[in-house]
């Protein structure tokens, strides 16, 4: 299984948003209150990246069409998405955080 390197907790402070690989696919990796969630960065309405989307009440809004997924679960919230994005595992270890599947 794959971990990948994001970076260390203090270079990633509240709103902190960042894309990463893990196994060849884009993963955001967004800093929301404190707590570090990874989502696949694409769009499950069309391909779009969630990279830079404003992040609000624990979601993300999609900036192509408004689309919002919640962070903790990936569910699509609003329309026009639908479908689930992918989510994936953050952990800190000594001060550093690291993305893997789950
Ligand atoms: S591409 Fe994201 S809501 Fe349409």
């Amino acid at each position: 299984m794959s971990r990948v390197r994001v970076g260390k907790v203090e270079d990633l402070p509240e709103g902190f948003q960042s894309a990463v690989e893990v196994d060849g696919v884009s993963v955001l990796v967004v800093n929301y209150e404190g707590t570090y969630y990874a989502l696949r960065n694409n769009c499950t309405h069309k391909d779009y990246p969630l990279l830079g989307g404003e992040v609000a009440d624990g979601r993300i809004t999609c900036e192509k069409h408004g689309g919002k997924f919640e962070l903790a679960t990936g569910k699509a919230k609003t329309l026009p998405a639908v479908k689930p994005v992918r989510i994936y595992k953050t952990e800190v270890e000594d001060g550093v955080v690291y993305v893997l599947p789950l």
